[in-house]
């Protein structure tokens, strides 16, 4: 079977969640090449700089050789012309996601039509799951484990100013 040969993976992954790696780890096996593509987004006010978020998910995904950690800057659709890829990957995890991310799947089609958005369903465990539940969860010293990829967990706590929970107290 030939595989599409280049996909982007777009977000702000501020930080990278454990719902987003099972997407990047099951759309790195359909494509010849996976980008993950980081969107600064400051409306979003982010925890992370570009370069913090580029380089926990470089360190995420290090074991994922067809994987590739960029950043962009403007339209994703150029990004995705620039960077020759044919597909756009998206994650839902329910239906409160589908109207935003419908509404983006036209508008980037409108702009190019030649780029197709896929979307991938989100594994049932991380339906819940977002970055910003992530980041309130550690502000509030609660445990991330399992919500994040093992090595996100330093560099969340150390970027809020807390230590890591002890494995005893963890409850979630
Ligand atoms: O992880 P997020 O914050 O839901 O990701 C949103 C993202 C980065 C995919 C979206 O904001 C985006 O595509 N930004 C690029 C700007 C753009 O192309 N806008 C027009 C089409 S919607």
């Amino acid at each position: 079977m030939s595989r599409i040969k280049t996909a982007i993976y777009p977000g702000s992954f501020d930080p990278v969640t454990s719902g987003h790696y099972d997407i990047i780890v099951r759309a790195s096996r359909l494509f010849e090449r996976l980008i993950v593509a980081v969107a600064p987004n400051p409306s979003k006010q982010p925890l992370f700089t570009v370069e913090e978020r580029m380089a926990i998910l470089q360190e995420v995904c290090a074991s994922l050789p067809n994987v590739q950690v960029e950043c962009f800057e403007g339209l994703l659709v150029d990004f995705a012309m620039k960077r020759g890829a044919q597909v756009i990957v998206k994650g839902l995890r329910a239906v409160s996601d589908f109207d935003h991310e419908l509404q983006m799947a036209l508008t980037n089609r409108r702009l190019c039509p030649q780029i197709e958005t896929i979307f991938m369903m989100t594994n049932s465990e991380y339906v819940f799951l977002s970055s910003s539940m992530v980041k309130e969860i550690a502000r509030l010293g609660g445990s991330v484990q399992g919500l994040v990829p093992k090595a996100v967990e330093p560099y969340l706590y150390r970027k809020l100013g807390k230590s890591l929970p002890n494995k005893e107290d963890n409850r979630g």
